[in-house]
């Protein structure tokens, strides 16, 4: 699996984002540590505080089927190019890094962009 189908399956599972309010839709796409890849896009709520991004959605997933060590997450959104992972996702996806980090991967201009958790969440919490 690389990135670019990876990002190829963010896109996919971006068309099913559930965003009556910010019409912004978010696919995510996880890849595990054996090579298994869980999808999840965001889903809104009219309650607005209760709504799940895309990544954590894919996280989730990643975790019932009982995998917790992610190499990699391709995060896609139809309405930005090179979307960012927001403050909470990060601080989620840092618990699950394989090996210490993980590679965030978005799309700019078409092109899979890749950057290090390490690097878009420096000095993250952890116990
Ligand atoms: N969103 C995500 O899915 N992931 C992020 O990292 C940031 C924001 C969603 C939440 C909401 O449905 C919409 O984008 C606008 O904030």
């Amino acid at each position: 699996m690389n990135y670019r189908e990876l990002l190829d399956k963010a896109k996919e599972v971006s068309q099913n984002a559930y965003v009556p309010y910010s019409k912004f839709k978010v696919g995510a796409c996880v890849l595990t540590e054996d090579d298994s890849t869980f999808c999840g896009c965001n889903f809104e709520n009219a309650s607005y505080g209760l709504t799940i991004c895309a990544e954590r959605n894919a996280i989730g997933t990643a975790i019932a089927n009982g995998h917790t060590r992610i190499k990699a997450i391709a995060i896609y959104s139809p309405n930005e190019d090179n979307c960012f992972p927001c403050g909470a996702c990060r601080q989620v996806m840092t618990e699950f890094r394989a090996g210490g980090d993980m590679d965030i991967v978005t799309e700019v201009k078409g092109e899979p962009q890749i950057y290090k958790l390490s690097y878009l969440m420096p000095e993250s919490f952890k116990l």
